[in-house]
């Protein structure tokens, strides 16, 4: 008899549960995108704006100097290696074709995570000449280890 009614307590408090978590998820899961536009089709990647020309790109009247377009997927980044002059106030633009990866430049503030459909966002100014290296820092596969790419200030 008390069965049954245990049985009901844990089915409710377990239906309870996952609606919060439903709820939470629903709430806090994104950040909405300074540009405005937070979710990309992951299958569409190459065929929407800006990450159909993944790249440096100087812009006009905004509160920085250029966008970088960057399309991670395993293993790589595109672009590859990319010349940024120095002084430049640069509005990092990613976002992922496949799965979760990382945005990291190791010894700055630079490190996002690039979920697929998920626009990922970060104003950088940089300010001293030399190489950043770009690491993948969200286990992807395979090639995880060599998912690199590089910056370069000049
Ligand atoms: Cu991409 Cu790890």
């Amino acid at each position: 008899k008390y069965e049954k009614l245990w049985l009901t307590i844990g089915t409710a408090s377990l239906v309870l549960f996952l609606a919060i978590l439903i709820i939470t998820g629903l709430h806090n899961g994104h950040k909405p995108a300074a540009s405005g536009r937070e979710y990309v089709n992951p299958d569409k990647v190459d065929q929407i704006e800006p990450f159909n020309k993944p790249g440096l790109n100087k812009v006009d009247g905004k509160d920085y100097d250029y966008e970088l377009v960057i399309v991670a997927s395993a293993f790589n980044y595109q672009p590859g290696k990319v010349e940024i002059p120095k002084g430049s106030k640069v509005k990092i633009i990613a976002t992922s074709k496949d799965t979760l990866h990382g945005f990291s430049l190791p010894g700055t503030n630079v490190n996002m995570m690039l979920e697929p459909g998920h626009i990922s966002e970060y104003t950088k100014t940089f300010n001293d000449k030399g190489e950043y290296l770009i690491i993948c820092n969200e286990y992807c596969g395979v090639g995880h280890a060599d998912m690199k790419s590089m910056i370069k200030v000049v």
